[in-house]
Parts: structure tokens; sequence; C-alpha cells
């Protein structure tokens, strides 16, 4: 008789997403006339950008020519393509990464969920609070996490690292010294960051207790300060201790397209083990290549016309970010991000919880955002929004919520 992986029964509840989706289903039923405005997930709404848009044409017609044709792609992605990434995102900046450190996939969320298996199962954890609920998932999945306490909405192998207003959303260097340490930044769900200064300070933590950042900069694109890093390796020694995670997603608009990519400096060694090793063998043996019209596109995001128009997108989004910021404000409300990123993090009213103020907006003002304890314990009582709407219905949510 086979058995299945007794992991997966250990995950409480749903995912927070379908959660969402089911409670707004059951409110659109029982008010067919209501019209939502929905910023919870994290989806774009703007289309993407034309010289993309050429970009994918021009590789679509390849594809149906024999001389032009493409079949499998090679394991770490096209040249092409790891080649504007290494000149437009690291040269650019200074950082010091090769186009065979560079493996293009489908997107952040498979790698950040996967890349936990190139490390020994009892490696521990370090995880902000409240946090992308990929991270911590995986890892229970691969059987990491040691055992769910339903009170504290806490593993007892996770190390939590809590981001809330008292400390400024910067997670502190926890106690209990961890092996992994996960930062997404600027964060999602929070909508804050930190100092390239502060980074570099975990980036001489990881190197002194022997610890890997798995860094998320799933939204690079959306920095507006000048003192935050935009890749992990600005900071000085980070080629020793750490592995970012890139996504298409965010800066241009590929959430359906579907395009990633992951560094891994040959510099992360264990032992003997080089990491970079690791993951090509992983990435050879279970993962056949983004599409090689993905790819083009992707090549496309770095033309001075895909540039200058995904400039423009995040400056659309962005504005959203600071109507809901002000509006917010200016209704009351306590409220954090919207300057590096495209989310808000409010604190809810008058003591509700999460979800009771997800309730009451979804009733009183038909607006769908997500419930800050669905990332975290930490994440009680504050709520997200996204800045990902349209514009339209960005203006028309706040005066909704101006008037409650
Ligand atoms: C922190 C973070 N990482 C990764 C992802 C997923 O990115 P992708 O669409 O590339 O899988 C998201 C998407 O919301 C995210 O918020």
């Amino acid at each position: 008789m086979y058995k299945i992986n007794d992991n997966y029964q250990k995950l409480p509840g749903s995912y927070l997403f379908s959660t969402i989706a089911k409670k707004v289903s059951a409110f659109t039923e029982a008010n067919p006339d209501k019209n939502i405005i929905r910023l919870g997930i994290g989806d774009v709404t703007q289309p993407i950008a034309p010289a993309v848009i050429e970009a994918m044409h021009k590789a679509v017609d390849e594809m149906g020519h024999a001389e032009t044709f493409h079949g499998y792609a090679p394991d770490l992605g096209y040249e092409f393509l790891r080649n504007a990434i290494v000149e437009n995102d690291y040269k650019s900046r200074g950082c010091d990464i090769s186009a065979d450190e560079i493996f293009v996939s489908d997107g952040a969320k498979s790698d950040s969920a996967n890349i936990q298996e190139i490390f020994a199962i009892d490696n521990k954890i370090a995880v902000c609070d409240p946090v992308y609920p990929v991270y911590v998932d995986s890892n229970v999945m691969a059987g990491r996490t040691g055992v769910y306490d339903t009170n504290t909405e806490t593993w007892s192998n996770v190390i939590y690292m809590p981001c809330t207003m008292e400390n400024n959303f910067v997670p502190e260097f926890p106690k209990e010294t961890p092996d992994l340490i996960y930062l997404c930044l600027p964060n999602n769900p929070t909508g804050t960051t930190i100092t390239k200064a502060q980074l570099q300070e975990w980036v001489d933590y990881a190197n002194k207790v022997g610890a890997i950042i798995l860094y998320d900069a799933a939204y690079e694109a959306y920095i507006s300060e000048s003192n935050v890093a935009h890749s992990i390796y600005e900071c000085e020694g980070a080629r020793t201790c750490a592995i970012e995670l890139k996504s298409y997603s965010k800066n241009a608009g590929f959430t359906g397209v579907r395009l990633g990519y992951t560094v891994v400096p040959k510099d992360l060694k264990c032992g003997d083990a080089s990491l970079n090793a690791m993951w090509a063998r992983r990435h050879g043996t279970k993962f056949n290549g983004a599409p090689y019209i993905v790819q083009r596109a992707g090549e496309a995001t770095y033309s001075p016309e895909g540039k200058a128009q995904l400039k423009e997108q995040v400056a659309y989004y962005m504005k959203n970010a600071a109507t809901i910021k002000t509006g917010l404000q200016d209704a009351g409300f306590t409220v954090f991000g919207g300057v590096n990123a495209p989310y808000i993090w409010l604190k809810t009213p008058d003591k509700m919880t999460s979800w009771e103020f997800f309730d009451y907006l979804l009733e009183n003002a038909n607006i769908v955002g997500t419930p800050g304890s669905g990332f975290g314990p930490h994440g009680e009582g504050y709520f997200r929004l996204t800045a990902f709407g349209t514009y339209e219905n960005t203006v028309a949510a706040i005066e909704r919520i101006k008037k409650l």
C-alpha cells in the first residue's frame, strides 16, 4: 500500500488566498448588485508593455519556421537573456555576477519554494513574521519545520523574526542561530524595506554564523529611495552567503507570462560542495527551461524602449500606492509601506482583528484586501492593500474608505 508525504497533512488550514476567494464569492452571491474592488491578491492589472509584446510576436513567428525554430532551452536559460541580466541588473550596479551564476526559471514562486531542497533537512530556517507564505509552507512540505502549535500559529522548528511597527519592520538578529534566512526586500506583505547599510549588517551576520540568506528581490523595481540596495550583491561579502531570487511578474507584468531567475554565486561552498553546481543539477533534472518566446520577452524588458515603458508602468502603480497611502492617512489610518514597494500595510482601526477588518471592509465598502494575520501571527492587527489595481478603482476605493 502506498504512503503519502505526511508533511502535507501538517499544513494548517487552506491557503490564505483561497479563504479570501471563498469569502468574496459568498459575498457576491448574496449581493450580486455590489461592485467589488479587489485590492487583495498582488496581481498586476496593466497590459504587457508594447516593446515586450513586439519581441514575443517576433519569437512566435520564429517558432513557425524550421530555420528559426527553438526546442528545449539550455538548462540555465538562453545566453542572450542571462547576458542581459548580468549587464543590466548586476554590472550596472557594480555587482560582480557572471552569466553562469544566473538560472532562468518560470518565476520566483517556484524557485523560492524549491531552493530549500538543496539544503539538509535538519537546517533551521528563519523567516520574518509576517512573511510570504511560500517560504514556510515549502519547508513544511519538506519536513523541516517540526510541530505546528495551533495556539501560537508557529512551527517548533522555525525561527520567527517579528517585523512590526515597534521595530519599524526591520528584522532583528534572532537569539538562536539560523542556517537559512529568508529575507524579502522590499517586503511583501508590509511594503517596507531596510537600508543598504542594514542589509550589509545581515550579510556580515550570515557570513559570521555560516548561514545562507535566501534573498527574494521580487519587488526591486519599486525601490525609490537611494539608500536602498537593488540587489544583495551590492553588499560586500554577499557572494559567500546569499542566493538572490528575481521575478519579472511585478516589474514587467509577467504574472501570466511566467519568468524569473535565481542567482547562485560560485563562491557559495559547503566544504567541497558547490551550491551553484547543485542548483544546476537540480535545474537540469527537474526543470526543462522557460519557453524561448518568454525568454525573448524577458530580454525585451532590457531594451531602451522596454525599460522606458516599464518605468512608466511601475510609476503608474506607485501613483496608486501614494493615492492609497495619503488617502488612508487623511482618513485617520496608521499606514506603512508604499514608498519602495507596491503594498500598503495599515494598522486595523479600533483594535479589530485582521479578519474582522477584512469582513468590515468587504461588507461596508465592498473592497477586498488581505488580512495581515494570514502572513503570520505578528501580522495580526494589520491589513494589506495592493497598488496593483487600476488607478480608477484605487481612487474609488479610497473614496469609499473615507466615507466609512
Ligand atoms: C515575495 C514574493 N516572491 C515571489 C513571488 C512570486 O513571483 P512569481 O510570479 O515570479 O512566481 C511573489 C508574488 O506575489 C512575491 O510576493
